[in-house]
């Protein structure tokens, strides 16, 4: 039991990471009726949405969860841009049989609106990745009673989150399936406000275990740990290093409860750890995931296409119309390096394991035996 846990007052240090588009309210339940701490991926939700899976997760366990948000506003793309983009993705959309995409009346739900709907849910946990609170909006969130959890791809991004009055920081490292949280830009030092460039992102690129040991040493607000960490081994090491709780994201993927279709399971399944890549072609903002022919296909674009939300809303029909089709060749495979390690079961059957194997992994060893080596 450390500080975090008992706030939360969870059992396990085991968060399922929020996951867009993947999670459900059955996983999340699944999770933190098991001890751990389920999670919500409302990036994508409209306020509604969010409403309805917070129910639903309630309905199902009297057990705290977590509601996650990405920090967004909502873009203004010039017309050329959108139309460059649409010309690109063109010939992908006609090899499934469907028109070009079109500009969409909006970008991407709209995140003030989002906010809101989350202080009315009320969730034990409100995380955030892709941007930065204000301290006025945190202190609004934790005068509902939730705990404010920022993701962190670098030191200073950690450091900033704890400037802001949040509870605990995320460390993401590169392992991580899905999204890179960036949103500092260190090789551009001064420059508030910037976006990342290409550049910042790819600094940004730290692996789990020195930005988790960094953080750890350096904030005095407990550091979560996310990224490659895949069995009850990998949740020892991140405790080891100064973490008080891990968030695995690509070890959730193929359970049972979540939402992902059989192509992107049977890719799972299959995958290694030097199959997954980062890449801006799915949705304009590097993410890990498998290698697939969309990637390779698009990949001399790396560096043109529109940032996010733009990309991924023009992706978002061609993305779906292959996961109706069963065609992995065209969907976001979003994984991390961990993937060879994937288990397909329900999610409190892996709960258990986790638990079962952390304890294995930190029981004293008997010294005789490595004294008769
Ligand atoms: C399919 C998928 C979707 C994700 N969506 C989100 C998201 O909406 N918000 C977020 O903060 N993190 C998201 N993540 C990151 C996870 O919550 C978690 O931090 C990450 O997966 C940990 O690394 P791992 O995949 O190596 O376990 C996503 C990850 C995956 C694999």
């Amino acid at each position: 039991m450390n500080a975090l846990l008992q706030r939360l007052q969870i059992d396990l240090p085991l968060f399922q990471g929020p996951m867009t588009g993947s999670d459900t309210p059955q996983l999340a339940a699944a999770v933190s009726q098991a001890g751990g701490l389920g999670f919500l991926g409302c990036g994508m939700r409209s306020p509604q949405a969010m409403r309805e899976v917070a129910a639903a997760v309630r309905a199902a366990t009297a057990k705290p969860f977590g509601m996650n948000l990405f920090v967004l506003e909502q873009p203004t793309p010039d017309a050329a841009t959108v139309q460059a983009a649409i010309d690109r993705l063109a010939p992908l959309y006609a090899d499934l049989g469907l028109p070009p995409p079109e500009a969409p009346a909006r970008w991407c739900e709209d995140f003030h609106a989002q906010f809101e709907a989350l202080l009315e849910a009320r969730p034990a946990v409100a995380s955030f990745t892709f941007g930065i609170l204000t301290a006025a909006q945190v202190a609004r969130l934790q005068a509902v009673g939730s705990t404010v959890i920022g993701t962190a791809t670098t030191l200073a991004e950690a450091q900033a989150w704890a400037a802001v009055g949040a509870d605990a920081v995320c460390a993401s490292g590169m392992e991580a399936g899905g999204h890179r949280g960036t949103f500092l830009t260190p090789t551009q030092p001064g420059a508030t406000g910037a976006a990342p460039s290409l550049a910042d992102f790819a600094a940004s690129m730290v692996g789990t275990l020195p930005l988790v040991a960094q953080c750890a040493q350096a904030l005095s607000i407990p550091v979560i740990a996310a990224g490659g960490i895949m069995d009850g081994r990998g949740i020892a090491g991140a405790l080891a290093l100064g973490a008080q709780a891990v968030q695995m994201g690509t070890a959730f993927l193929n359970c049972s409860e979540s939402a992902i279709g059989p192509a992107y399971r049977e890719a799972l399944a299959h995958a290694q750890a030097t199959d997954t890549r980062t890449t801006r072609i799915f949705s304009g903002r590097p993410a890990r995931g498998i290698v697939n022919r969309m990637m390779q296909a698009l990949q001399a674009d790396e560096s043109t296409v529109p940032p996010y939300p733009v990309q991924n809303a023009l992706t978002g029909a061609l993305r779906r119309a292959a996961a109706q089709a069963g065609q992995a060749d065209c969907l976001s495979l979003w994984a991390g390096q961990g993937v060879a390690q994937v288990r397909p079961m329900p999610a409190a059957q892996l709960v258990a394991l986790l638990a079962q194997e952390w304890q294995q992994a930190t029981a004293p060893r008997s010294t005789s035996t490595i004294g008769h080596q």
